[in-house]
């Protein structure tokens, strides 16, 4: 893919593109990056790892407030046992490489998904890496392993149950802010911005609520390809995107 270099400098890029205040990928195609090259498939989820470390350097760049990155879903269990286990320890890896330089970047994390069916050691390393950058004010990083939209509604329906069982809450007084209030993502803003790559057009349950008025851009590059010229061109036309939120009249943001 080639794209125009004038918008290659700065200052004119900066004008001309609409920045999401909330990015959400869904980070797709390692396998078949792999496979075309005559690799393993844990080849493509190595070179996956290095993307996701430069979409977090382009997203500090061009002023990204939070990033979400789908990296395992609560479907990710039916792949082979090796593979997963090969998963699990890319994001063992990643946490323990990366935290020096999340730190230094300002960079605060956030893991998102359940906890259940993890090694305690994995939830410690988690806890560890979400209570050492919880100061920090600049890149939200949101990292959603073992998540599901349906299992995280599931959690949320659960949670809100158990306060109405304790009649601590009326179902009458129950609203959407009691839901988001209960999801995994509380707090956070709604992504305005979902990309898929890899060519395939589905949600793949990710960020099911969260979704409910995000752009939607797929991407034909597998994940390990997707650079910077290929961030650029998606920023691009979600700029032109007209965003009506059930109005009629476009808003901006
Ligand atoms: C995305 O790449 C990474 C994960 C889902 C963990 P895939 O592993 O799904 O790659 P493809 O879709 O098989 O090419
Ligand atoms: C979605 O990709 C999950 C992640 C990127 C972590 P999948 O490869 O699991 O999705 P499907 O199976 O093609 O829908
Ligand atoms: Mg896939």
């Amino acid at each position: 893919m080639s794209i125009d270099p004038a918008i290659n400098a700065e200052p004119v890029l900066r004008q001309r593109l609409r920045i999401p205040v909330h990015l959400g990928v869904i980070m797709d195609g390692n396998g078949r990056w792999a496979k075309a090259r005559g690799k393993m498939r844990t080849e493509g989820h190595i070179e996956g790892v290095k993307s996701l470390r430069n979409l977090v350097e382009l997203s500090i760049n061009y002023g990204i407030a939070h990033l979400t990155v789908f990296s395992f879903s609560s479907e990710n269990w039916t792949r082979p046992k090796d593979e997963v286990a090969f998963i699990f320890n890319l994001l063992r890896r990643f946490v323990a490489s990366d935290l020096q330089r999340l730190i230094r970047n300002n960079v605060r994390v956030r893991i998102i998904g359940s906890r259940a069916g993890l090694e305690p050691s994995l939830i410690r390393l988690i806890d560890d890496v979400e209570a050492k950058t919880v100061d920090n004010t600049g890149l939200v990083l949101v990292i959603a392993f073992n998540y599901g939209g349906k299992a995280e509604i599931t959690d949320a329906t659960r949670k809100i149950a158990v306060e109405v069982a304790a009649g601590r809450l009326k179902p009458e007084d129950i609203t959407e802010a009691t839901v988001e209030a209960a999801l995994y993502t509380s707090g956070l803003p709604d992504p305005d911005l979902i990309i898929r790559t890899s060519g395939e057009q589905r949600i793949s349950n990710f960020l099911l609520w969260q979704a409910a008025y995000s752009e939607f851009v797929f991407v034909d590059e597998n994940w390990p390809d997707f650079d910077e010229s290929s961030f650029v061109r998606v920023l691009e036309i979600f700029s032109r995107r007209d965003r009506r939120f059930g109005g009629i009249e476009a808003q901006t943001s």
